[in-house]
């Protein structure tokens, strides 16, 4: 169970007939549980269109995939009988721009909307929009404002409390920490770790900061032209052939800690994944 892509491909009907390839034939597996996945890659790389297959709002063009144990082909949007619902329910995503989420008068109205919707009643409802409100470093204050006049910053916010309080099994987040202060970042991130770790969900964060996937990730993911070219060790995806060939940015800590490797001579047997180890590690050569 959880999410199996068998050589997906996905075009978006453009003005002519051609159309528009914008992921083509992915093979990828997501468990159910327990992954923290990091998804990285130029802008107009796919990011976005990949994850959006992932809770059935794109349905593949080519290709298959298994959302749960159901099969989901280019045929499925014909066969009314086939239900969406308990996927997108299952598989929370963030989108990468709030707006396209928040649409209700209040901000507890758009919280309570997704859980209502899959059955959850009004009182716990509003319970859970109490509680994801301050997980997403806001307050109970927030609830009775219009979402359309707040910042950037706390539009995002309030739609990720809004998919929190659905309980999904797999929370996937667009960009979820784009546009925010460093200290806002962090803390968001934290947030998303802790989901991980304490419930054992499996958490998919696009993003385009390397620190986040160098000192965050398991597994690292990257798409480039469509193509996922990347599976695997996120540790493994900095070397300096990939870094070359992908462009990709060299991480603080990595940075930090091949300078003092250089600097003093010495080779890490674990090279320092937080800014704590790195820490540790320079206290140990400067005793
Ligand atoms: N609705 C759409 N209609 C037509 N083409 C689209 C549409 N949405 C995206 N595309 C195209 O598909 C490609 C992939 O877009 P996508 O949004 O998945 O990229 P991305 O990796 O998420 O980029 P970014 O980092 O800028 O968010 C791009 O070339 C984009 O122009
Ligand atoms: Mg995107």
């Amino acid at each position: 169970m959880g999410i199996k892509f068998e050589r997906v491909s996905y075009q978006y009907q453009g003005i002519d007939q051609r159309g528009y390839l914008a992921i083509g034939d992915i093979n990828l597996s997501i468990n159910a549980a327990g992954e923290f996945i990091t998804l990285i890659g130029e802008t107009g790389s796919g990011k976005s269109t990949l994850v959006q297959h992932m809770n059935a709002l794109l349905l593949p063009t080519e290709g298959r995939m298994k959302l749960f144990g159901l099969t989901i082909d280019k045929n499925t949007k014909k066969n009314k009988k086939i239900k969406l619902n308990p996927i997108r329910k299952k598989v929370g995503l963030v989108f990468q721009f709030p707006e396209y989420q928040l649409f209700e008068e209040t901000v507890l109205k758009d919280i309570i909307f997704g859980p209502k919707n899959f059955g959850v009643s009004e009182e716990e409802a509003i319970k859970r929009a109490k509680k994801m409100i301050e997980v997403v470093g806001l307050d109970e204050s927030y609830l009775s404002r219009s979402p359309f006049n707040l910042s950037g910053g706390e539009k995002k916010r309030v739609s990720i409390a809004g998919i929190l309080a659905m309980e999904p099994d797999v929370l996937i987040l667009d960009e979820p920490t784009s546009g925010l202060d460093p200290m806002g970042r962090n803390a968001l991130l934290e947030v998303f770790y802790d989901i991980h770790k304490t419930l054992n969900k499996t958490v998919i964060i696009i993003t385009h900061d390397m620190n986040t996937v160098y000192e965050y990730a398991q597994r690292a993911l990257v798409m480039r032209e469509g193509v996922l070219v990347y599976d695997g060790d996120p540790l493994q995806l900095f070397s300096k052939k990939n870094i070359d060939n992908w462009n990709l940015e060299t991480p603080d800590i990595l940075a930090l800690s091949k300078a003092m490797e250089t600097k003093f001579d010495i080779t890490f047997s674990t090279p320092p994944r937080s800014r704590k180890a790195l820490f540790t590690e320079i206290k140990e050569v400067l005793k």
